[in-house]
């Protein structure tokens, strides 16, 4: 079966299925420490069933948290407090476990979304951004300092540095963030990228930061184990980034040596016009495969499983990342098993669960049995 409930084989990590938990700040860590919520949200998404579980954007340096309560990875404290959730989720469940690896840049200081996201001044507790140019992302904001090559290879660095401690971590496969309007997307578009040394100009110059990253995060991660990247495939903005552009960034990331992209959008600038719809960012990783032949993944508004089915089966992606749907119902794969007669990995505390109605389907799910 080629559906949503193929197995799949990334360099050494193999998935269950297609369905990937995708990344999902909680912003509640303090000083970028993970703690108890983050083993109760991450442990009941292990046993959801899903293919692969990608814990949520982890700054890579304190000033690249986009709230004070992202998760952090530059410490031994950091590396410690993952290290708990990470052996909770191991403890409970066999799901291949992603890290997304991030940094904010002119995004970050900023308060939580229940508190309105807006960029938190220094004298409230905020602290100076960075970015590829002195630009802020909304008018009236506090412009972020254009980073040197200095500071550039420095956040390079703290990429690498995160990496190996997720490596120690046993993490299974790590995911650049590129999208959303974090720093490497901000290095990316030329909404925000005004420079004009080598890292500003044509798209070969904006991409240099990502590909930096890329090649450094590759070098210090074992080879068995995927590393992916996250774009925003589209700005929404006439003159900003669009999917030609991600295929030729997805086409350099393929010749550096990346597994995946996953192509979501928006996030540059407020401006941008975007009109969400069912699957509505699938056709950008269907020009990403098709283009490319990377493993594509699609992303935003997938919350049916026949639709989820369909955009495998079609060929449009490999893989469908499920956010939202995922937190409404964390046993979204169950149902999607059901629907489509398929096996699913569950603890067998849990087997008398079976979704309702589907008691017909028992012998098809061959709980465990993976
Ligand atoms: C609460 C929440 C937190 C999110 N945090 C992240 C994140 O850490 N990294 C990321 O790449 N996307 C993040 N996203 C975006 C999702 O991963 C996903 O791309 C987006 O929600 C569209 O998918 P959906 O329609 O299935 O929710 C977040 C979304 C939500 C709802």
């Amino acid at each position: 079966m080629n559906g949503l409930f193929s197995a799949l084989t990334v360099r050494g990590l193999t998935l269950p299925n297609r369905i990937v938990v995708s990344p999902m700040c909680q912003y509640v860590a303090v000083d970028g420490l993970a703690n108890s919520w983050h083993v109760a949200h991450l442990t009941q998404l292990a046993v959801s069933g899903a293919g692969m579980l990608t814990i949520e954007s982890t700054a890579v340096e304190p000033a690249g948290r986009i709230t004070p309560g992202d998760l952090g990875l530059w410490s031994d404290d950091t590396e410690a407090a993952l290290g708990k959730v990470i052996q909770a989720i191991r403890d409970n469940s066999r799901i291949p476990v992603a890290l997304q690896l991030a940094h904010a840049g002119r995004k970050a200081s900023s308060y939580e979304p229940w508190h309105g996201g807006q960029l938190i001044p220094v004298s409230e507790g905020g602290w100076e951004t960075v970015a590829p140019s002195a630009v802020a992302q909304k008018e009236g904001e506090a412009a972020p300092q254009a980073l040197s090559k200095a500071s550039i290879a420095r956040i390079r660095d703290a990429f690498v540095a995160a990496t190996l401690r997720a490596a120690r971590l046993e993490v299974d496969a790590l995911e650049l963030h590129g999208g959303h309007g974090y720093l490497i997307h901000q290095f990316l578009s030329p909404i925000s990228n005004r420079r004009n040394d080598e890292y500003g100009g044509s798209l070969e110059n904006r991409m240099r930061f990502l590909l930096e990253v890329f090649d450094a995060v590759r070098d210090a991660w074992p080879d068995e184990r995927p590393l992916g990247v996250k774009l925003s495939a589209s700005d929404w903005i006439e003159g900003g980034l669009d999917v030609t552009a991600t295929v030729a960034i997805a086409r350099a990331l393929k010749a550096h040596g990346a597994d995946w992209v996953v192509s979501s959008s928006g996030g540059i600038s407020p401006q941008q016009k975007i009109a969400p719809a069912p699957g509505y960012q699938v056709p950008f990783a269907a020009q990403v495969k098709q283009q490319t032949g990377l493993i594509s993944t699609a992303v935003g508004l997938i919350t049916d499983p026949q639709q989820a089915d369909r955009i495998i089966r079609s060929g449009d992606a490999d893989l469908v990342a499920v956010a939202r749907a995922m937190l409404n119902d964390p046993r979204w794969p169950w149902r999607a098993a059901a629907e489509l007669g398929a096996r699913i990995d569950v603890p067998p505390q849990y087997w008398r669960a079976l979704p309702q109605g589907h008691a017909d389907i028992f012998e098809n799910l061959v709980f465990g049995a993976r």
